[in-house]
C-alpha cells in the first residue's frame, strides 16, 4: 500500500498576535510561487483561529487548533469544544501534546476522550506520545510510545480520522534530535500498533515527528521510512522557516 500522503503541521503554541496572521498569508504566497507535495496545517492559538481560517479561506492551507475539551458544550470556563472548532472551520485538533499533559496532568483516557469529542465532530484528532528523556534512558521508549498510542486511541477511532504525532518530550524546543534509525525504530513500533488496530487500513494513518524539526534536518527526518510528516512548533512560527520544512516535499 503507498505511503499516506505527508503532513506538516505547525503548532504554534501560546504564541502569536493579530499581526501574526501574516506569516500565515506569506507562506500561502510562497506556495502558491512554489508547490509543495505535502498537505499543510497550521494551529494558532484559539484567539487568532477565526482571523487564520479567514486569510486562508480558498487556499490550500488547514488550520487547526491546539486542543479541545472532551464535552460539547457546558460549564466549562477557558475551554474550547470540538463542536466549536468544527463550526469555526477547523479541519483537525492536536490533543495529548506533551505540554497539556504535564501543564494540565492530561492521561492517556483524557487524551482518549478528547479526541473522541474531535472524531465525534468530524475533525480529525492528532495524538500525541513521546517517551520523556528518563524513559528513553531506561530503554522504556517503545514500552511508553505503544501504550500511550493504545491507551489514547478512541475505541471508535477509523483510520481516516486519526494521525499520531511521535514527539520525544526531550526533543520539544530543545535543539535535540533522535537519529533517524531512533525515529525509524519508534514510527515502524507505531505503525505495528496501528495495523493491529485498523488492519490494512493502519498503513493509510499518518505517523507524524516533532521535535526540533528545522529546515536543515527535516529532509532527513521526513526521508525515514514511516515518517508521513512533521509537527513542528518554534520554526513554524516564520513563513520562511516553515516554508523551509515544506521543502523536504519539495
Ligand atoms: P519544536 O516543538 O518544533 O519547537 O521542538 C514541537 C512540538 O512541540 O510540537
Amino acid at each position: 500500500m503507498a505511503a499516506p500522503k505527508a503532513l506538516v503541521a505547525g503548532n504554534w503554541k501560546m504564541n502569536g498576535l493579530k499581526a501574526s496572521v501574516q506569516e500565515i498569508e506569506d507562506l500561502q504566497k510562497l506556495i502558491s510561487e512554489k508547490n509543495v507535495h505535502c498537505d499543510v496545517l497550521v494551529c494558532p492559538p484559539a484567539t487568532l483561529l477565526a482571523h487564520a481560517i479567514e486569510a486562508t479561506k480558498g487556499s490550500s492551507i488547514a488550520i487547526g487548533g491546539q486542543d479541545c475539551h472532551t464535552a460539547r458544550a457546558g460549564a466549562h470556563t477557558g475551554d474550547i469544544s470540538a463542536e466549536m472548532l468544527k463550526d469555526l472551520g477547523c479541519s483537525h485538533v492536536i490533543v495529548g501534546h506533551s505540554e497539556r499533559r504535564s501543564d494540565h496532568g492530561e492521561d492517556n483516557d483524557m487524551v482518549r476522550a478528547k479526541a473522541s469529542a474531535a472524531q465525534r465532530e468530524g475533525l480529525v484528532a492528532i495524538i500525541c506520545v513521546g517517551e520523556t528523556e528518563a524513559e528513553r534512558d531506561n530503554g522504556q521508549t517503545l514500552a511508553v510510545v505503544t501504550e500511550q498510542v493504545v491507551a489514547s486511541l478512541p475505541e471508535e477511532a477509523e483510520a481516516i480520522n486519526t494521525i499520531i504525532a511521535y514527539e520525544p518530550v526531550w526533543a520539544i524546543g530543545t535543539g535535540k534530535t533522535p537519529t533517524a534509525a531512533d525515529v525509524a525504530e519508534v514510527h515502524a513500533a507505531i505503525r505495528s500498533v496501528l495495523k493491529e488496530r485498523f488492519g490494512e487500513s493502519g498503513d493509510e494513518v499518518r505517523i507524524l515527528y516533532g521535535g526540533s524539526v528545522k529546515p536543515d534536518n527535516a529532509a532527513e527526518l521526513m526521508a525515514v521510512e514511516n515518517v508521513n510528516g512533521a509537527l513542528v512548533g518554534g520554526a513554524s512560527l516564520k513563513a520562511e522557516s516553515f516554508y523551509g520544512i515544506l521543502q523536504a516535499y519539495g
